[in-house]
C-alpha cells in the first residue's frame, strides 16, 4: 500500500465516514468494501487528449469511482443507468463490479459535450479494460433529455441504481432526476454528484446558486425518500432511496 493510500484510508475510516448528512444508512459492508478496494480500480485508464481544456476534471476523483464500485459490489444491481459518463471515471467502477458480480447491465449516456470526440470511443475502451462484455454494456450518445425518457420507458420499474452526473444546471439536473424516476425499482438508489454547496460551479446562476444541490432537494422535498450526502466524496455525492 502506498503512503498516500494509507493516509487516505485512515482519514476515511476515522474522519471521512462521519462526514455524512441525512438519515439514509448503508450497511457497514459497503464502507468496508470501499475501504478495501484497490486505490485505482482502472490502472490503464485513458484520459482525454491533452489539448482538451477539461482534461483532468473527470479523472480527479478516484474515490468516487471506488465508492460506486463498492456500492455495486454490495447491492449487485441488475441494471445501472448513468448520465454523464465522459471517459468513464465512474462507469469503470460500475463495470468492474458487474464483472466481479457475474451479472448486471450498464447503460451509459453522454452527449460528448465535455471534451468533444472522446465519447463513446475512449469511454468504451476504458470500460472494456475492466473485462466487461459487450452484451452487458449500452453506450448512448446524445442529449439525456431525450434519451433518459426513452430508457425509462424501456426499463420501467427495473433500474436499481441511477447515477446523475451530466448537465449541472438546475433545470438539467432536475430533468435528469425526474425523468429517470419511472425506471426506478422501488427501493432503488439515485446517486447525484456535485451536491456540494460550498463550491462555486460554472452552472451557478442568480436564481440557482447551488444548482445540483437544489435539484436534489427539490425532488426529495416532494417525496418520502430517505437520503444522505456523502461529503467524503469530492464535490459530494447525494443519494436518495426511491420508494
Ligand atoms: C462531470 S462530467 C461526468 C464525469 C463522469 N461521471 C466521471 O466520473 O468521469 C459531465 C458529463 O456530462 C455530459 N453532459 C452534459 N450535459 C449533458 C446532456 N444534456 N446530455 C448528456 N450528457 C451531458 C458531458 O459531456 C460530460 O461528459
Amino acid at each position: 500500500m502506498t503512503r498516500m493510500r494509507f493516509i487516505e484510508k485512515i482519514f476515511l475510516k476515522y474522519l471521512g465516514l462521519r462526514r455524512i448528512e441525512g438519515t439514509l444508512c448503508f450497511d457497514r459492508e459497503v464502507f468496508d468494501l470501499f475501504l478495501s478496494a484497490p486505490y485505482d480500480i482502472a490502472p490503464n485508464f485513458q484520459g482525454s487528449p491533452p489539448s482538451t481544456a477539461k482534461d483532468v476534471r473527470c479523472r480527479d476523483h478516484p474515490r468516487f469511482g471506488r465508492f460506486v464500485y463498492a456500492f455495486a459490489k454490495y447491492y449487485k444491481p441488475h441494471c445501472i443507468v448513468e448520465v454523464g459518463t465522459h471517459l468513464g471515471g465512474t462507469a469503470v467502477g460500475w463495470a468492474k463490479a458487474i464483472v466481479e458480480n457475474g451479472r448486471g447491465k450498464l447503460i451509459c449516456i453522454d452527449n460528448d459535450s465535455y471534451s468533444e470526440g472522446t465519447y463513446p470511443a475512449i469511454a468504451r475502451r476504458n470500460l472494456i479494460e475492466t473485462g466487461i462484455a459487450d452484451e452487458h454494456l449500452e453506450l448512448h450518445n446524445g442529449d439525456s433529455k431525450a434519451i433518459v425518457p426513452h430508457i425509462a420507458e424501456v426499463f420501467r420499474g427495473k433500474v436499481e441504481t441511477y447515477l446523475v452526473d451530466g448537465d449541472h444546471t438546475y433545470e438539467g439536473a432536475l430533468t435528469d432526476i425526474e425523468k429517470g424516476l419511472p425506471m426506478m425499482r422501488p427501493g432503488g438508489f439515485i446517486l447525484v454528484h456535485d451536491v456540494d454547496k460550498n463550491r462555486k460551479m460554472d452552472e451557478t446562476s442568480q436564481d440557482h446558486p447551488h444548482p445540483v444541490s437544489e435539484a436534489f432537494f427539490r425532488v426529495i422535498d416532494g417525496s418520502k425518500y430517505e437520503w444522505c450526502i456523502l461529503k467524503f466524496i469530492r464535490k459530494h455525492l447525494g443519494v436518495m432511496r426511491v420508494t
